[in-house]
């Protein structure tokens, strides 16, 4: 997800048990590479294996070019992005904009399938419009073409993110294709992912805005598939260690400035919805240095009673 699983989120979802992240897309367009958002965003280092990089693009040759200097850059499986119905995307027809154009669909995957050694996965929605949900009709493209794995967000294009996700199209496309299908799509709970498994007959479930603020959910969905015990919340004490750790990882990737800026979406994103973090959220927004940061949030943790 743009913006939000960058190297240090990626990073604490493996290790709350996610068994596949994928980077923030990257565009095919290299001549936005240099800017350092872009080379960020590129960068794995130190990262568990596999490493799923997504790409998005309108030319089957540039994606093919792209895949292959993600690959030599130490991409072990590239995903290719036709779910995203932002403008600036969709604009340029990349992302969702891509599913009205089967033949397009079909020469960028062959193209970048071709061009590298290492599983090509696809990300789409269910189409391009309720009255137009080619979903089935992309996944066997898809499979023809040899993409290994289909995610897929219970949506349209049209739907954007209005609605609630629908799972039936997701299911006909589990039962027309032979490949790995997974689901996505308003998942935020370990009973609702268990639902979306049953219902769709999906081979595995992906959490985007259900993650954000509280990656812990990955391991409480894994335990209820594994045991069917509701898991409980971490505790107050292990949730400020989390987020201390996340701060420490956000001020070291992305430097000072920047990093305390990115720190506030994550820190408002796990303390929203506790008793006092919309007031918290909005002084720790004034916040400029780390140290303040780290301050602060310790200070939240003490204020509703947990020892230092
Ligand atoms: C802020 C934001 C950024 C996103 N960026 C991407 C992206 O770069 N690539 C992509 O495939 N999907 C992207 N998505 C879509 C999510 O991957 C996911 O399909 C969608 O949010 C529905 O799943 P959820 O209900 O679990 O969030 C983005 C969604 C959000 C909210």
């Amino acid at each position: 997800m743009a913006g939000v699983t960058d190297r240090p989120f990626r990073q604490l979802c493996r290790r709350f048990g996610a068994a596949l992240v994928v980077s923030e897309m990257v565009t095919a367009d290299q001549r936005l590479w240099h800017t350092r958002k872009s080379s960020l965003r590129r960068d794995h280092a130190g990262e568990p294996a596999p490493i799923s990089v997504q790409i998005a693009g309108t030319d089957p040759r540039q994606m093919a070019d792209t895949a292959r200097r993600d690959v030599d850059h130490g991409a072990q499986i590239i995903d290719i992005n036709m779910g995203c119905p932002a403008k600036k995307v969709c604009n340029r027809a990349a992302g969702s904009a891509l599913l009205r154009d089967e033949p397009l669909v079909a020469a960028i995957l062959a193209a970048v399938v071709a061009a590298v050694d290492v599983p090509v996965t696809l990300k789409i929605r269910t189409g391009w419009s309720p009255e137009a949900r080619n979903g089935v009709r992309i996944a066997r493209i898809a499979e023809d073409c040899g993409i290994r794995a289909l995610a897929v967000h219970g949506r349209t294009r049209a739907c954007a993110f209005r609605g609630e996700a629908e799972y039936h199209t997701i299911r006909a496309i589990k039962q027309a294709v032979s490949i790995p299908v997974i689901a996505n799509g308003d998942i935020d709970s370990p009973a609702k992912a268990a639902r979306v498994l049953r219902d769709t007959g999906a081979d595995a479930v992906m959490l985007g805005r259900g993650a954000q603020g509280r990656p812990w959910i990955f391991e409480q969905i894994n335990q209820y598939l594994e045991t069917g015990m509701v898991p409980e919340e971490p505790a107050d004490e292990a949730v400020r260690e989390i987020l201390l750790e996340h701060l420490r990882e956000l001020h070291a990737f992305y430097g000072e400035y920047m990093g305390v800026r990115i720190a506030r979406k994550h820190m408002g994103w796990s303390l929203q919805q506790r008793a006092g973090g919309e007031a918290f959220r909005r002084e720790f927004n004034g916040l400029e240095c780390p140290a303040a940061q780290l301050a602060a949030v310790a200070g939240f943790f003490r204020e509703v009673g947990v020892a230092v």
